[in-house]
C-alpha cells in the first residue's frame, strides 16, 4: 500500500477544499437561481443556511476524515462501533461522486469550449438568435461536447496523477489564486459598467415583497438546497481533505474558512453578472443559459468584450476545474482503499470510467433527447442532477450529522474533540441539542418538501409513487443510523 500523504500548508488545504467547493454551485447555479428567487431576498435566507446548516456539516465531514485519516469509503469502519452499519453509507458516497462527476465533466467543458469562443472571436458580432443557435450546436453535437468533456477529464486526472502535494495542492493554490485575481478585476469592471445602480439595488437590497410573491418556502428551499450543492457536503468530497490534515488547527475555524471563501465568489460571481445584466437590459433570471446565451451578448456589446469574455469564461474554467479536480482526488483515494489500487491504477481506470459514464449526459441534450427522465423537457442531466442534489447530498448530510450526535454512532464527545484538537475557533458546544435534533429535522423537511415540489405538477399518482421513493431512501439512511449494537456471541 502506497504511503498516504497530507497537505503540505495550510493554504493549500484551505485552498483545495474552497476549491472543492467554488464551483459551478458559485459562478453558475447561484446567480440564476439568486435571479429566480428575487435576489437579495434570497441572499439573505442563503447565508443564513450556510450558517445554521452547511457551516456544522462541514465541521462534522472534517472531523470524520480527520479521526479516520480515510476517505468515506474506509471512515466509517475505523469511526463506528462494533456491529453497526454506519460504513454501508460508503457505497452511497462513492455513487454520489461519480453522479456529481457524470454531467459535471461535461459542463467543465462547455466552459473550456467558450473560453476558446471568446479568445478566438468565434461569436464576435453575432445577434441574439445567433449566439442563442451557437449554444443550440453545441448542445446537438455529441462529438464537439464529448471532447471538451474528455479533455476536461484528462486535465484534472493529470494533474491527480501527479500526487496530492505536488499536483492537486500546487496546481489548485495557483489556479485559485488567479481566481480571486479574475473575480476581483470583473466584479470592479462591472460596477463601472453604465446602469449598474439599478442591478445592485436588486442584488443586494432585499424586498420582502419579492419573497412573499415567490413564496416563503419555495425561497428557502432554494437557499437550502443549494446551501448543500456550494459546499460539496453529504458526500464525502469534503471528508477526504480533512483525512489529509494534520492537527495544529482547530476545524470549526477551518471550516469557516471555507465556508467564507466559497461565499465570497459567489456573492462576487453575481456582482459580475447581475449589473451586467441590467445595464444591458436582460433578466437576471433567465436561467441555466443565463451563461451561454445571455453574457455572451452583454459581452458583444461591451467595449472590450473580448477580453472581458475571455477573462470571465477562463475564470468559469478554473472554478470548474478546480471542483473536478477535487471530486477526483476523492475518487481516486475511494477506489485505492476500497480495491487496494496503486495511484497509478486508479487514476488509469477511472480515465475510462469517468469517460464513459459522462456520455450519457452528453447524448441526453441530442441522441438521447427523446428520454426525459424527470418530466417534459427533462434531460439525462437534470436526473443525475436529480439524484445528487435531492437526494445524496442531504441525505449524506443527514447521516453524517446523526453519526457525529448519536451514542450508537461516533458519538457526541468524540467528534467534539476531533473539532476543538488544534489552534482556533471552538465548537459553541451549547449548541448540541440543535445539531442532534433540529438540524436532522429540517434536513427531512427540505428533503420530502423537495420531492413534493417536483413531482406534484404531475399528478396525484405521480406525486404519491415519488413520495414513496423519498421516503423508502429516507428509510434507508435512518437504517445504517438506528443500527444497535448487538453482542458479540460466536
Ligand atoms: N460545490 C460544487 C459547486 O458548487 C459542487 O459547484
Amino acid at each position: 500500500m502506497e504511503k498516504r500523504e497530507k497537505f503540505g500548508t495550510r493554504l493549500g488545504f484551505i485552498l483545495v477544499s474552497a476549491g472543492c467547493a467554488v464551483g459551478l454551485g458559485n459562478v453558475w447555479k447561484f446567480p440564476y437561481i439568486c435571479g429566480e428567487n428575487g435576489g437579495a431576498a434570497f441572499i439573505v435566507l442563503y447565508l443564513i443556511c450556510l450558517a445554521v446548516l452547511g457551516w456544522p456539516i462541514l465541521i462534522s465531514e472534517f472531523s470524520v476524515g480527520r479521526a479516520s485519516g480515510h476517505s468515506v469509503a474506509r471512515a466509517f469502519h475505523d469511526l463506528e462501533p462494533e456491529n453497526t452499519n454506519w460504513h454501508r453509507f460508503g457505497w452511497f458516497g462513492m455513487i454520489g461522486n461519480y453522479l456529481l462527476m457524470m454531467f459535471y465533466t461535461m459542463v467543465a467543458g462547455w466552459m473550456i469550449r467558450y473560453a476558446i469562443r471568446m479568445l478566438t472571436g468565434a461569436l464576435d458580432g453575432m445577434n441574439t438568435d445567433q449566439i442563442a443557435g451557437a449554444f443550440s450546436d453545441m448542445l446537438a453535437s455529441p462529438i464537439e461536447m464529448g471532447i471538451f468533456m474528455v479533455i476536461s477529464v484528462l486535465l484534472a486526472f493529470g494533474i491527480c496523477s501527479m500526487g496530492l502535494q505536488n499536483g492537486v495542492e500546487r496546481i489548485t493554490k495557483v489556479m485559485m489564486l488567479l481566481l480571486i485575481v479574475l473575480i476581483v478585476v470583473l466584479a470592479v469592471h462591472s460596477l463601472m459598467l453604465p446602469n449598474m445602480q439599478e442591478g445592485l439595488k436588486f442584488y443586494l437590497v432585499p424586498d420582502l415583497q419579492k419573497i412573499a410573491d415567490i413564496g416563503f418556502g419555495n425561497v428557502l428551499f432554494a437557499a437550502m438546497t443549494h446551501a448543500f450543492f456550494t459546499l460539496s457536503v453529504g458526500m464525502g468530497s469534503m471528508e477526504i481533505f480533512g483525512s489529509y490534515l494534520d492537527k495544529s488547527r482547530s476545524l470549526t475555524g477551518e471550516a469557516l474558512n471555507v465556508v467564507s471563501l466559497d461565499t465570497f465568489v459567489a456573492l462576487m460571481a453575481g456582482i459580475i453578472i447581475i449589473p451586467a445584466c441590467f445595464a444591458y437590459g436582460v433578466e437576471p433570471d433567465s436561467g441555466p443559459s443565463l451563461l451561454f446565451i445571455t453574457l455572451p451578448n452583454v459581452f458583444n456589446h461591451m467595449m472590450g468584450g473580448k477580453i472581458w469574455g475571455t477573462a470571465f469564461f477562463v475564470f468559469m474554467s478554473f472554478a470548474a476545474l478546480s471542483t473536478v479536480i477535487a471530486v477526483f482526488e476523492n475518487i481516486i483515494s475511494m477506489t485505492m482503499e476500497t480495491f487496494h489500487w496503486n495511484r497509478k491504477k486508479a487514476v488509469s481506470r477511472n480515465i475510462v470510467g469517468v469517460i464513459v459514464l459522462s456520455i450519457p449526459a452528453v447524448l441526453g441534450f441530442n441522441v438521447l433527447s427523446g428520454f426525459q427522465p424527470i418530466g417534459e423537457g427533462s434531460t439525462i442531466m437534470d436526473l443525475e442532477d436529480f439524484l445528487v442534489s435531492y437526494n445524496i447530498l442531504p441525505l449524506g448530510s443527514l447521516l453524517f450529522i446523526l453519526f457525529c450526535t448519536k451514542k450508537n454512532g461516533w458519538g457526541w464527545e468524540n467528534f467534539l474533540k476531533e473539532a476543538d484538537t488544534g489552534e482556533g475557533l471552538r465548537y459553541p458546544a451549547f449548541v448540541k441539542p440543535y445539531i442532534r435534533f433540529g438540524v436532522p429535522l429540517l434536513i427531512v423537511i427540505i428533503y420530502l418538501k423537495g420531492y413534493y415540489d417536483k413531482f406534484a405538477p404531475y399528478g396525484t399518482k405521480t406525486l404519491i409513487f415519488w413520495m414513496c421513493v423519498a421516503i423508502a431512501f429516507l428509510a434507508l439512511i435512518f437504517s445504517f443510523s438506528t443500527s444497535k449494537q448487538k453482542s458479540k456471541k460466536k
